[in-house]
């Protein structure tokens, strides 16, 4: 299959709904609307954001630590490995071949230091949805389309919070992101 995202919508939709449970399909699909709308907000590549929103959870449902072992990939949390794990699984279906893409998956729960705007649309859609309900959604949203710098700060720290409170390990890219967005907000209200 190729990774043309505009030809090839149907065939990728299809792959999704065999790939994963219906409340993570429905997902899916508003990660891909979110990223669209974010794509066009900040002059990012439709189609690149598109593909990636649609495809970034391919490996939610997926033996993820057993996969990761085949890949090579090291993360001290099992949750965030669907990230890396679908982002190599589908580079080796040949779906998807784009880096841009395939980082954008890779880093969409961890995010990392010096994101590129693709990578920060994924990382926000997939927070703010329209099937995503918690008490920070809304100031979330407002950030994601007014400032997308401050609107990761906020997310990366309610995920570290979150994290933290789970008792759950922190990846080591999740660290790096959090305190490359706090140094450009350093003291102020995020
Ligand atoms: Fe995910
Ligand atoms: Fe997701």
């Amino acid at each position: 299959m190729k990774a043309d995202y505009t030809n090839n919508r149907g065939a990728l939709v299809a792959l999704l709904r065999e790939k994963l449970r219906e409340e993570r399909f429905t997902h899916s699909l508003g990660v891909e609307q979110t990223a669209l709308a974010l794509a066009e907000k900040y002059g990012a590549s439709r189609e690149k954001a598109g593909l990636a929103g649609l495809l970034h959870d391919i490996a939610k449902q997926m033996d993820a630590p057993a996969l990761a072992e085949k890949y090579g990939i090291l993360s001290p949390s099992e949750k965030t490995l669907h990230g890396p794990v679908g982002a190599a699984w589908l580079l080796e279906h040949d779906i998807v071949k784009d880096d841009e893409v395939l980082l954008a998956i890779k880093y969409h729960t961890t995010g990392r230091a010096d994101m590129t705007l693709l990578e920060k649309i994924i990382y926000l859609a997939d927070y703010i949805e329209p099937s995503r309900d918690f008490a920070e959604v809304a100031q979330m949203r407002e950030y994601a389309f007014s400032d997308i710098n401050k609107a990761l700060l906020y997310g990366l720290k309610l995920s570290m919070v979150d994290i933290v409170e789970r008792g759950s390990l922190v990846d080591i890219d999740s660290v790096e992101a959090y305190n490359c967005y706090r140094r450009m907000f350093e003291g102020g209200e995020v």
